[in-house]
């Protein structure tokens, strides 16, 4: 079986669990198609949504310091989960290549797609650079590059996707990183922090209802790559933020009655009037919870970065000892 197929096989049977039990929910990572893709670019140019631009600013007022960090034990690979677009990423490539620093900068992405653009881009604005992007899952890739290469690992996470996760699932992602982590080598990752409810509210209620689009995108992929028939449109996007748990939830809700056939898996539900369908978790964090999470995982906080407006933090972890 292809990837491809592997992806498409576990998409149709997340859909016949999600949508059959009570209360229904859906995982926001197959929201990431090309629109989706497109989607969660526009949410991250809109004024409401400031994790971008916050840890933006992190990476460029912190760009020297975290030169001479990644670079304390000489020539190391520069490993990026997520390739992205990069343009947090470039303020850092440049700082280290203008600065003749000796690495070699390793984006991974699942997407074959996401790497040619970076690697295209990236060479012609910093020909000196060396790219060697790797198409895959983030672990197997990683597992490959521990085995076979030795220079010390400075692994960057950023946009606080793990956010993203439940607890434990969080904790197993940071384990899975730790295993090819050596003693030296550092781990670089976003984690959005509590603030006030209402700026979180706003991030993921956007007035221009970018966000809504985000998560109808899931229904428009079931519609198009199942055969089945969602009346997307009277699915209304809700945002709830909890801060007590720091754990901003999303939902699709129905606004009328309906019942909804997914030919491709033989498969019909029904929808009561205001029923929901439960998205994503954006959890937000504070500085004991991510030590939990750290220690739990076998790693240490090393240094803290935060923005000038003290709305995002990037952790720089070690393994511990
Ligand atoms: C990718 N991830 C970190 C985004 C977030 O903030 O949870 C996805 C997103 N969902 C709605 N807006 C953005």
């Amino acid at each position: 079986m292809t990837k491809q197929e592997t992806f498409q096989l576990e998409f149709e049977n997340h859909v016949k669990e999600g949508l059959s039990t009570f209360p229904k929910f859906l995982s926001s990572k197959y929201i990431y198609d090309d629109r989706g893709d497109e989607l969660f670019q526009q949410i991250m140019a809109l004024p409401e949504y400031y994790l971008t631009e916050a840890e933006f600013n992190i990476v460029d007022t912190y760009k020297s310091n975290l030169r001479e960090v990644f670079n304390e034990h000489g020539a190391f690979d520069l490993i990026e989960l997520g390739a992205g677009d990069g343009k947090k990423t470039k303020v850092l490539l440049k700082e280290l290549v203008h600065n003749n620093v000796q690495f070699t900068y390793i984006p991974i992405d699942i997407s074959q797609h996401a790497i040619d653009d970076l690697t295209m881009s990236l060479t012609s604005i910093l020909p000196e650079l060396e790219v060697q992007g790797e198409q895959g899952t983030y672990f197997k890739v990683l597992e490959r590059l521990a085995t076979y290469n030795k220079r010390p690992k400075v692994i960057i996470v950023l946009g606080s996707n793990i956010g993203n996760l439940e607890h434990p699932q969080a904790i197993n992602f940071l384990k899975k990183i730790k295993e090819v982590m050596s003693h030296n080598d550092l781990l670089f990752m976003g984690f959005d922090q509590k603030k006030n409810p209402l700026t979180i509210q706003n991030a993921y209620a956007d007035s221009k209802g970018v966000t809504q689009e985000f998560n109808r995108n899931l229904l428009h992929r079931i519609n198009k790559e199942m055969n089945a028939d969602f009346p997307v449109d009277s699915f209304e996007h809700w945002e709830s933020y909890d801060p007590e748990t720091g754990t901003a939830k999303s939902f699709l809700i129905a606004t009328e009655p309906c019942e909804v056939e997914i030919k491709k898996l033989g498969f019909k539900t029904t929808f009561k009037k205001w029923e929901t369908i439960h998205c994503e978790i954006s959890q937000k964090y504070d500085d004991e919870t991510v030590e939990w999470l750290a220690n739990q995982s076998g790693l240490e906080i090393e240094k803290i970065y935060e923005d000038q407006q003290k709305l995002f933090k990037d952790y720089l972890f070690k393994v511990l000892k």
